[in-house]
């Protein structure tokens, strides 16, 4: 286990996005819209042995992360754990937690949906399902899946 944990620096301010699903991380880099323009260190290891199996794992240096974007991760990756991290040490550790409800953060796949026309009415998906993640729309009833849900968050 030592020698797994220990393939990636740690870092002295920052984020730890852990116990990310084996093979997930490119994808939560994805909703939070990294790429090489970003200006400051970013760690991925993917396939760790862990005590669940597998896992991925992704460190942001210098960067935080809002409500929003937790609840994204929670979307793809719901059995992550976000560490904040100021000056090498853990300042906060939380599981990321999937809500009920998920408001303006994915777009209907319905392109009829009243969502996608000309309106402003926020998407809106009722959580029907947590593992594995379906959602429902308010407006058309389309369910989404994890595919899906990747395709088109906001
Ligand atoms: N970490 C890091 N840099 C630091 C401190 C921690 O990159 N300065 C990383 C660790 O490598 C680990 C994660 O942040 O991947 C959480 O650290 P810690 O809570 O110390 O590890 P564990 O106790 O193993 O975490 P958990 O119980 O959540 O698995
Ligand atoms: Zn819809």
């Amino acid at each position: 286990m030592e020698e797994q944990t220990l393939k990636v620096q740690k870092i002295r301010n920052g984020i730890v996005i852990d116990h990310i699903p084996c093979g997930m991380a490119l994808k939560v880099l994805k909703i939070l819209n990294i790429n090489g323009d970003i200006g400051s260190t970013v760690s991925l290891v993917m396939h760790v042995k862990s005590r669940m199996g597998c896992k991925d794992v992704v460190k942001i240096e210098d960067r935080f992360l809002d409500e929003r974007e937790i609840d994204k991760i929670a979307l793809i990756a719901p059995t992550a754990t976000v560490n904040v991290i100021e000056n090498y040490k853990v300042v906060n550790k939380h599981k990321v937690e999937l809500p009920d409800e998920i408001v303006g953060i994915v777009k209907c796949m319905n392109p009829r949906c009243i969502t996608n026309q000309r309106e402003p009415v926020v998407s809106e998906f009722k959580v029907i399902s947590k593992n594995p993640v379906i959602l429902k729309c308010k407006y058309c009833e389309r369910e989404m899946g994890v595919e899906d849900i990747i395709e088109n968050i906001l």
